[in-house]
């Protein structure tokens, strides 16, 4: 039987600044939905990188007095290094600027103008650098200074210049088809409703040409011309299936944005793909944007925030689990110190934490460290089999539409029961007078916190594999198949160690 396969993306990230936390968290999201469907028994394909051609990176490198080529390969480096300094699982990250890319693109290119959707004309109208994006003359706003500035905030200028176009406004009924037949393309659902309505407003043919700079892939055929470089970008999802010579993996089964990217990959990228008559991805989810202490994140407001700040103040796990349960991940979050200072000692280092530590200590002291061999009851039945199957079912559930908070609830709920079973069951109390009671509370609990941390090992990789060290897994007890079975009675644990520290204040 072949495997289920399972191919998701992450935008590619643009080289022109540092990594902060809108990078790390469409990765993080990425990360979590590869690592879950791999132990859900997929083949999957996780796939991120850097989007490396365009103005904006050619005057970045100008900027920098260096040459493009040398500046985006020192600037990919540091996403790069993102990528495995936060444990994200990905199978490839692809650079614009490699070869096989730049051969898909003339490939892409050249399906679209063999069925007659490119064609030759003038373009002159407004273009935001900053956001790499055109804009109509009535979408501007009034900035600061009483200037035109795109709605995005960034300023535009006005460009002139020969372009070739792609008929983007034949292509309005196929798209209006496509979100009424496939109603979850694009998630949320609130968002859907935006991309409808902007494309009912109607479409204007893309200008996916320029001639001004150089930094680009060039056209086919016509090498004075770059092209337009979210054409270029939107490729790589299809280039790293190993395409035009096959493509395998192709079509991806989740494309991860932020929402102010959505347009491009809900309207543009499924026109591309139509145009040039291949597979449409089955879904874009559009997540929201961050804020800080309540204050939009702006480098001239120097709050960025940091991800390797957080990493080092907070601990990495502790950061992967905050960014997805404090916020529905289709929705804005605000980042405050103090909520996440609570969810680290309260979710994690309190119910989570405390809960193993208390009983694995005891199993420790009073039980040789061993695993006893035990009688249950119902009620200790019903304990394990709600951090089971039906657990990994919600889970399941949850993820399949990327509610990672509500899937993290629904493991919290059953946290949350095993405290207030420990509590009742009181074998602190049992060890005095019915030590074997003790035993099966113990073992209870234990066996439910083995249960958890397996379904939470996407979300915190390391911490839940600490646990599962804890308890004396191996490797091939850690796959979701697992929690069929129980802890084995005779199992030597290893000393326990506390796994979710409680956040202390800096002197
Ligand atoms: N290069 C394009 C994507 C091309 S994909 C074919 C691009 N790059 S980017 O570097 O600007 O991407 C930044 C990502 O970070 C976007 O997904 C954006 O939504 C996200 N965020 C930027 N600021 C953010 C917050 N404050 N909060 C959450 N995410 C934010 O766009």
């Amino acid at each position: 039987m072949t495997k289920k396969t399972y191919y998701v993306t992450t935008p590619i990230y643009y080289v022109n600044d540092r990594p902060h936390i809108g990078h790390a968290y469409t990765t993080l999201a990425a990360d979590v939905m590869a690592r879950f469907k791999r132990l859900d028994g997929y083949d999957v394909h996780f796939l991120t990188g850097t989007d490396e051609h365009g103005q904006k990176i050619q005057r970045s490198a100008e900027a920098k007095g260096v040459s493009p080529q040398a500046f985006t390969d020192e600037v990919s480096a540091v996403f790069r290094e993102l990528a495995t300094d936060f444990n994200f699982s990905h199978n490839d990250f692809i650079r614009t600027t490699e070869d096989r890319h730049k051969r898909a693109c003339a490939q892409m290119w050249k399906l679209l103008s063999d069925a007659g959707h490119i064609y030759l004309d003038k373009y002159s109208g407004w273009y935001a650098v900053s956001d790499e994006a055109f804009y109509d003359e009535g979408e501007l706003i009034e900035g600061p200074d009483g200037n035109r500035i795109a709605p995005t905030g960034k300023s535009v200028e006005w460009v002139e210049e020969e372009s070739y176009f792609f008929r983007l406004s034949a292509f309005e009924k196929p798209l209006l088809e496509l979100y009424e037949k496939q109603p979850d393309f694009i998630l949320p659902k609130g968002r859907r409703n935006e991309v409808i309505s902007f494309v009912k407003g109607g479409l204007q043919d893309l200008s996916i040409s320029r001639t001004t700079f150089d930094w680009g892939v060039g056209v086919p055929g016509d090498e004075k011309h770059v092209m337009y470089v979210w054409l270029d970008a939107l490729t790589n999802y299809i280039t790293a299936t190993g395409w035009p010579d096959e493509a395998p993996r192709w079509p991806a089964d989740l494309h991860l944005v932020g929402k102010d990217i959505l347009r491009f990959h809900a309207i543009y990228w499924p026109a591309f793909l139509m145009g040039a008559g291949l597979p449409l991805p089955k879904r874009v989810f559009a997540h929201g944007w961050w804020t800080n202490e309540g204050e939009k994140i702006s480098k001239s407001l120097g709050n960025v925030i940091d991800p390797y700040e957080l990493k080092e103040t907070f601990g990495l796990d502790q950061t992967r689990y905050f960014l997805l349960r404090e916020v529905p991940f289709g929705n804005d979050g605000d980042f405050r110190r103090d909520a996440m200072i609570t969810r680290m000692n309260s979710d994690l280092a309190n119910n989570l934490g405390n809960l193993a530590q208390r009983s694995l200590s005891m199993i420790a002291k009073n039980l040789g460290g061993v695993v006893p061999a035990v009688t249950l009851t119902a009620e200790d039945e019903a304990l394990i089999e709600a951090a089971g199957e039906s657990l990994l079912n919600g889970v399941r559930e949850h993820l399949d539409v990327q509610d990672f908070n509500k899937a993290l609830e629904t493991i919290w709920l059953v946290i949350s029961e095993a405290n207030v079973y420990i509590d009742a069951q009181a074998p602190w109390t049992l060890k005095k007078t019915d030590p074997e009671r003790m035993g099966a509370v113990l073992y209870t609990v234990i066996e439910t916190v083995r249960r958890v941390a397996v379904i939470l090992q996407p979300v915190m990789p390391e911490s839940s594999g600490k646990l599962l060290d804890l308890l004396a897994q191996s490797e091939d007890q850690r796959h979701f198949e697992s929690l069929d079975q129980r802890l084995a009675e005779g199992t030597e644990l290893p000393a326990p160690a506390g796994v979710f520290p409680r956040f202390v204040e800096a002197e």
